[in-house]
C-alpha cells in the first residue's frame, strides 16, 4: 500500500525539550532545595490546578519535611495558545494561611497574571511567608508582584505542552515537555 500523505501523528507535532528523566531530576533538586530552605514552622504547599498536578505529586515526594498541601484553580488561557489577561477564580480553598509559610506552586509562569492575581490574593490571608515555585519559567513577565524563589527551567517563549501543560485539554498527560508546532495540514 502507498504511504498515505496523513495528516501528522499527535506525537509528530510536539517536539520534546524536557524527556522524563530530565524532569525527574530537576523536580528532585527542587524538592531538596524546598526541604533546606524551610527549617522551621508550617509549610502549606498550594498547587494551581490543573497545569501543576503532576509537577506538585512528584514533588511533594521529594520534599522531606511535613507539609500540608492544597490547591487553588485559576484560568486565564481560554482555548488558545495566549493569555487572556483576565484571570478567574474558579476554587478557592476554606484552608488557614496565617501564620504558615505558603508557596505556591505553578506549572508555568507566562504573562504573570495568574501570579499577579494569586498573589495579591493570598497577601490579605496573612501568611507567614509567601514564595512561589514554578516549574517552568518563560521569563516574559514586565511586572511580577513576586518573583519565583524556585525555578525548575527557564524556559523558551514557545507554546509548552505535556507533563500537566495543556492546549485546549489536550496533552496533559505526556509524561514530556515539548514544543507544540503549527499544524500545516
Ligand atoms: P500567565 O497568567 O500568562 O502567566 O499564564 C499562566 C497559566 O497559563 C499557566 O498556569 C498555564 O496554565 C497557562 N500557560 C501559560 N503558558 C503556557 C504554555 O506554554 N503552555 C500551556 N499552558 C500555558
Ligand atoms: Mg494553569
Amino acid at each position: 500500500m502507498q504511504p498515505q500523505a496523513s495528516k501528522p501523528t499527535e506525537w509528530r507535532e510536539i517536539d520534546v525539550i524536557y524527556d522524563p528523566e530530565t524532569i525527574a531530576g530537576r523536580v528532585r533538586e527542587l524538592g531538596a532545595e524546598v526541604t533546606e530552605y524551610y527549617d522551621s514552622g508550617e509549610l502549606l504547599l498550594l498547587g494551581t490546578l490543573k497545569g501543576s498536578f503532576m509537577f506538585m505529586a512528584d514533588l511533594v515526594r521529594s520534599i522531606a519535611r511535613a507539609h500540608q498541601l492544597e490547591f487553588i484553580v485559576a484560568a486565564s488561557y481560554g482555548k488558545g495558545v495566549s493569555s487572556s489577561g483576565h484571570v478567574r477564580l474558579l476554587y478557592d480553598p476554606q484552608a488557614v494561611f496565617e501564620g504558615k509559610h505558603v508557596l505556591l506552586i505553578e506549572d508555568i509562569v507566562d504573562s504573570g497574571a495568574t501570579l499577579n492575581r494569586l498573589v495579591r490574593l493570598l497577601r490579605t490571608r496573612d501568611p507567614l511567608s509567601l514564595d512561589i515555585c514554578t516549574l517552568l519559567h518563560k521569563h516574559l513577565a514586565a511586572d511580577l508582584q513576586l518573583e519565583p524563589r524556585f525555578v525548575g527551567f527557564d524556559a523558551p517563549a514557545d507554546f509548552l505542552v505535556g507533563y500537566g501543560l495543556d492546549y485546549a485539554e489536550r496533552y496533559r498527560h505526556l509524561p514530556f515537555i515539548g514544543i507544540m508546532q503549527e499544524v500545516d495540514g
